[in-house]
């Protein structure tokens, strides 16, 4: 079977691809035993998100929101 890895696509200011060490420190290990709902208010390019996805394939639905008002 083929397995689809999603990756970041965007490079964002704000990134937060440096933190993600920190972050998973942060992370209740609940997220590892059961299904979940990731909630991010402002994804950005995501660098957050696409980590999530690839690392804990038991998250069952993703809301994302993103407003950049710089046009
Ligand atoms: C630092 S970036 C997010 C970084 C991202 N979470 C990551 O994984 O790297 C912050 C984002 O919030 C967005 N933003 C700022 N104010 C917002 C608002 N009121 N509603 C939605 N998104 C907003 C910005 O456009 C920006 O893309």
């Amino acid at each position: 079977m083929t397995k689809i890895v999603a990756k970041l696509f965007l490079k964002w200011a704000g990134g937060k691809t440096q933190l993600i060490k920190q972050i998973k420190t942060q992370l209740p290990q609940s997220i590892i035993e059961n299904n979940f709902t990731y909630i991010e208010p402002f994804v950005g390019s995501g660098a957050i998100l696409f980590w999530m996805l690839q690392r804990f394939p038991n998250m069952q639905k993703v809301v994302i929101n993103e407003f950049n008002f710089r046009y």
